[in-house]
């Protein structure tokens, strides 16, 4: 899957918002592959209502319901159509007690019932809710290892990208393939995601190959004078990456043989 953030530059507001999230689900459409706008939370039920398809937010606060002036609570982007979220972004921080918060309050099954029962009401949003993905971004291996490993509940996806990277031209699969390996290697049981500097084909390939199963992009796609070009050069490379590491021939071929890979070792 690709996520597209589409941050706040003045071109991802409004309509520019629409018009990125529609060129999202065309190249989507044609390359087969999972492309996700991460829009901001003005933007969100407008893009949702007029292209559909998965969308997620930039950001989520820990206050669900109340006297809680001008946060943005999960509970009100659910209603409002997210299909899942970032959280800590390195641009938008929040501190870990509250990442783990939100974690229970979306993720422990007693809370789902609780906010299935609070919004009885209004409809029935329990797989809005169970369905709801976050992904917890994590600017450093040091905070894996300090904090992925020990979350419960877990989020969906950790997302690494190393700030300094981000808006660059190198990717952070080239500058730093060890520590996405260390890090695939470390959360064996999550689905990675990184991010920061990615603006090619190759940089997708490299970052699949490192264990990723998608990538974050931001000014590649979303500064370009033409972002349908850029993220369809994205998308291929994911596409044929992911073809090629599940190959249906390649696989027929292995449980055939049942020796094939040995008989390729010897
Ligand atoms: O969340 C994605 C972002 O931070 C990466 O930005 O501009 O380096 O692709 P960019």
């Amino acid at each position: 899957m690709l996520l597209v953030n589409f941050k706040i530059y003045k071109n991802t507001f409004g309509d520019g918002a629409l018009k990125l999230a529609e060129i999202c689900r065309r190249v989507g459409e044609k390359t087969k592959v999972k492309i996700i706008p991460v829009v901001s939370a003005l933007d969100l039920r407008r893009v949702k209502e007029k292209v559909g398809g998965e969308i997620w937010l930039q950001h989520l606060d820990l206050f669900f319901e109340g006297k809680f002036t001008g946060w943005v609570s999960p509970i009100a982007v659910i209603l409002a159509g997210a299909d899942g979220a970032l959280i800590n972004h390195s641009e938008h921080q929040i501190p870990f007690g509250r990442v783990r918060q939100i974690l229970a309050y979306l993720k422990k099954k007693e809370w789902v019932e609780h906010w299935v029962e609070e919004l009885k009401e209004l409809g029935d949003y329990r797989s809005d809710i169970e369905n709801f993905k976050l992904a917890f971004c994590v600017k450093t291996k040091g905070q894996v290892e300090r904090r992925v490993k020990k979350m419960t509940p877990k989020p969906d996806f950790v997302a690494y990208e190393p700030p300094e990277l981000i808006g660059g031209t190198v990717s952070v699969a080239e500058a730093e393939p060890e520590v996405i390996k260390r890090i695939v290697d470390l959360l064996p049981d999550y689905k990675i995601i990184v991010g920061a500097g990615v603006r090619n084909g190759d940089d997708v390939e490299k970052s699949l190959e490192l264990g990723a199963k998608g990538v974050l992009v931001s000014s590649d796609v979303v500064l370009a004078k033409d972002p349908k070009k850029e993220l369809t050069e994205l998308a291929e490379a994911f596409a044929g990456k992911v073809k090629i590491q599940k190959s249906p021939v390649l696989d027929e071929v292995e449980t055939r043989s049942g020796n094939f890979k040995n008989a390729n070792q010897r």
